[in-house]
């Protein structure tokens, strides 16, 4: 029997990579069809060069509202299922038309083009729509109100919240069986756009003058494409399934990176106030000041998103999805290593030696 063929969006990111390399390595009878924007872009990354000759037999090319063009419906032929994982993850609040453009509305292509095939669409969403808090000890699960005023200042996560409604609503009426996966930060090697690496690097650079009290939620990506993937295959799927890492301080967070690079973070915890007039400053002088393009400061959404509290727990993953977030600190070795070895600024940087650890956390 040959291999059921599921389109991959947003083939080209750190979670996409992971699905492909995760479908390619373990689900055999899953073949990606990944959709990329940019072909020459997907044919000189590194890793694709790395994988295994033919194991990705077809490309696809197009950006989001192209599936909704017949002739790209057609070029495509039967799928099996769509992992709808491209966004446009961009925090701050300057520009932000094109991230609700890009994370609402070609999600709504993608259910329209799941309508059409007939086929599962498991869409990767964020923890973010739910799981944000003013203090520890809360949580959300599965059950559990979108937090709709608290993320309606940030443009990417109110994007993504007013995604899934829309997504639901559309799927609802066109007979779609929509799965919805809410990941918290994503960790862990291979992060070839430095994107969700970021606050690391920073550190690991010395370019992160400041630490706020707040804290910090991340799951392992390879944990993470292995339960989306099982989300695609089994029979009766839940509508929504959380996926929970590892939520901790971010001074915790910070002091894991320093235990896997023994590069120590900024001591210094600004009071939240101080921490968001110093990042609108560094904004503003950067509009002023000629040949800055940007603040070396975090953007202030990022500085009020880490004075909050994030936590989301699933009632079904662990049954459903068989999805073990490994130890933390296995996580955090792994993605310090990586970044040691692959980003050009990080060659000072020698991985630490340590035994190999993978201790699997069932949560
Ligand atoms: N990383 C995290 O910590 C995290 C946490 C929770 C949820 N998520 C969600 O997980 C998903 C994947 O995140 P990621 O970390 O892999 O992001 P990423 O590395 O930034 O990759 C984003 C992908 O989306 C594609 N894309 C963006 N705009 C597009 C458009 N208009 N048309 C077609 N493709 C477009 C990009 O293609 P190009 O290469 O052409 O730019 C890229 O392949 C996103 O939906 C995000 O919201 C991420």
């Amino acid at each position: 029997m040959s291999a059921k063929r599921y389109l991959i969006t947003g083939a080209t990111g750190f979670l996409g990579r992971h699905l492909i390399e995760h479908l390619i390595q373990q689900r055999p009878d899953m073949s990606p069809l990944p959709m990329v924007r940019n072909r020459l872009a997907w044919d000189t990354q590194d890793w694709v060069k790395e994988l295994p000759a033919g194991a990705v037999a077809e490309v696809m090319t197009g950006i989001l509202s192209d599936a909704n063009v017949p002739a790209k419906q057609a070029e495509m032929g039967q799928i099996d299922g769509i992992f709808h994982v491209a966004a446009l993850v961009r925090h701050s609040r300057a520009n932000s038309a094109d991230v609700y453009q890009t994370n609402i509305d070609g999600t709504l292509d993608m259910v329209r083009l799941a309508a059409a095939k007939n086929c599962r669409m498991v869409y990767v969403s964020t923890s973010g729509t739910v799981g944000v808090f003013d203090s520890r000890q809360q949580w959300a699960d599965e059950h559990s109100s979108l937090r709709e005023k608290e993320v309606k200042k940030w443009p990417y996560y109110d994007s993504k919240l007013q995604a899934e409604r829309a997504a639901r609503k559309l799927a609802n009426k066109l007979g779609v069986e929509l799965v919805i996966i809410r990941p918290p930060v994503m960790l862990g090697p291979g992060d070839h756009r430095f994107r969700s690496t970021g606050h690391i690097i920073r550190v690991l650079r010395g370019k992160l003058p400041f630490l706020i009290q707040g804290g910090m939620h991340f799951v392992d990506i390879r944990d993470a494409a292995a339960a989306m993937a099982q989300a695609m295959r089994i029979e009766s799927p839940q509508p929504l399934y959380h996926l929970s890492g590892v939520a901790c301080s971010i001074g915790n967070f910070f002091r894991m990176v320093e235990q896997a690079s023994g590069v120590k973070p900024p001591s210094m915890f600004l009071p939240y106030p101080l921490a968001l007039t110093l990042a609108h400053t560094g904004v503003a002088l950067a509009k002023i000041i000629p040949g800055m393009h940007e603040s070396p400061l975090p953007d202030p959404v990022v500085v009020e998103m880490a004075n909050k509290f994030w936590d989301v727990r699933s009632r079904y993953a662990a049954q459903d999805l068989n999805f073990y977030n490994r130890n933390g600190q296995a996580t955090i070795n792994d993605t310090v290593d990586w970044l040691i070895q692959h980003h050009p600024k990080l060659g000072h940087l020698t991985p630490i030696k340590r035994a190999a650890q993978r201790e699997l956390t069932k949560v």
